[in-house]
């Protein structure tokens, strides 16, 4: 559970897309939350209290003058309690109240009379998100240090097509978690390989091997998570791509190659996570081989080139880690990669624990020898080994 011991202050603002913050809220308990909400007004008529206080377990405030609150301070006794508040959704309406720093009902008292991090998650016509006086209002948000959280591009309840949608529950709890992640990445750039690589023999046909690309995802969203501009290169996998990323979808160990010696001198770290094809076949078949010879034809083999090698030799090159995956002698394959390969850091997985699975085992290999970490879901372990590379490169 990410979010064990927080205190969520959720208010919720006059909008359709207010339906999704009850789904928020369920999420936010599953995850540990302590949740109190607070309504406008205008959001009782799309959804009515009694939902939120069913799913939070917690009354649920909509009025100033509510007689519960013996001292009439619901505004301030519910922000002081908070770790953070959060208003999803956010109406242009009320995102131009916070702007202006106008405190005319609970809600807007409540965010005025905040001592905690405010975050927002926007919810309007794609023309309303586009008016001058709402773009002016985003700014003053942001220059207060209020954090956006989207919004979404698509389609909207109104028919129209644009920015302007509340991002899913599931992105906001990401961007939540986030939020409580320490910021040990601010400011830098990390470039990653994930997936496996496909070779292609002829058009239906190719040398690949079984990496999900969920190691290199988790590093992803955890370098994000710790304030990096994060730019994600991966061969053919199927996961969702973590928010706030690049992501760029490549094929082969060429394609691979090219896309990350495009970026790689103008990052801070780069970390190769993808199992790279060694060998391709010399010559892809332009149609589909027919099994009608006699004897199966051999497929000549040449060398891909070795991409986190050719970063380590820029000549100024990002801190660069390397992943190894071995199915015996770990420590001493891993050291030897990292020495072959002329890099600070590699990180030792073996293959039965690496490959495909939500859960691994991760030793460090570096000048100071071994260091195992505790087993344990691939993101736990991501955002160990981006404390440790945030120490390696503090000291570079
Ligand atoms: O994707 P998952 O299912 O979550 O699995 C994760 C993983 C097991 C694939 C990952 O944790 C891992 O170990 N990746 C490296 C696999 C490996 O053994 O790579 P390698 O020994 O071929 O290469 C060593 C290093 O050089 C790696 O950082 C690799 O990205 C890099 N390399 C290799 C060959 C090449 N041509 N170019 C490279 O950059």
């Amino acid at each position: 559970m990410e979010l064990t011991g927080k205190h969520i202050a959720l208010g919720v603002s006059g909008g359709i897309a207010a339906y999704k913050a009850a789904e928020l809220v369920r999420l936010l308990i599953k995850q540990g939350a302590t949740v109190q909400v607070a309504m406008t007004e205008a959001a009782t008529h799309f959804i009515t209290p009694v939902t939120f206080q069913a799913l939070s377990g917690n009354p649920v405030f909509t009025d100033q003058w509510d007689p519960r609150v013996a001292n009439n301070m619901a505004h301030i006794d519910l922000s002081r309690a908070a770790d953070v508040l959060l208003i999803a959704p956010a109406s242009a309406d009320f995102l131009a109240k916070v702007a202006n720093g106008l405190a005319d009902d609970l809600l807007s008292t409540l965010t005025l009379a905040r001592d905690c991090p405010l975050l927002v998650a926007p919810a309007m016509n794609q023309q309303m998100w586009e008016n001058a006086a709402t773009q002016r209002n985003i700014v003053t948000l942001r220059s207060d240090g209020i954090s956006i959280l989207g919004p979404a591009c698509g389609e909207q309840a109104c028919g129209e097509n644009g920015l302007g949608r509340m991002l899913e529950p599931e992105e906001i709890l990401t961007e939540l978690i986030a939020h409580f992640q320490p910021r040990l990445l601010a400011g830098k750039k990390v470039l990653l390989t994930a997936g496996p690589t496909f070779e292609a023999i002829d058009p239906v046909r190719g040398i690949t091997n079984l990496s999900s690309g969920k190691m290199g995802f988790a590093l992803a969203r955890a370098a994000r998570e710790a304030g990096a501009e994060v730019t994600l290169v991966c061969g053919p996998v199927s996961q969702p791509t973590p928010s706030g990323i690049k992501r760029v979808d490549v094929t082969s160990a060429h394609e691979m190659h090219a896309a990350v010696m495009q970026c790689a001198a103008a990052q801070d770290v780069f970390i190769g996570v993808a199992a790279v094809a060694d060998y391709r076949p010399k010559l892809a078949s332009e149609h589909k081989i027919k099994k009608d010879g006699a004897s199966a034809t051999p497929i000549e083999l040449v060398q891909n080139p070795d991409i986190l090698a050719d970063v380590a030799a820029l000549p100024a090159p990002p801190l660069c880690v390397g992943f190894a995956a071995e199915s015996r002698n770990l420590a001493d394959y891993a050291q030897k990669k990292r020495a072959a390969k002329k890099i600070p850091l590699i990180v030792g997985n073996l293959v039965q624990h690496g490959f495909g699975g939500d859960d691994t085992m991760l030793t460090l290999f570096d000048d100071d020898g071994a260091t195992p970490l505790p087993p344990g879901p691939k993101l736990a372990l991501a955002r160990a080994l981006i404390e440790h590379i945030a120490g390696l490169l503090a000291r570079r």
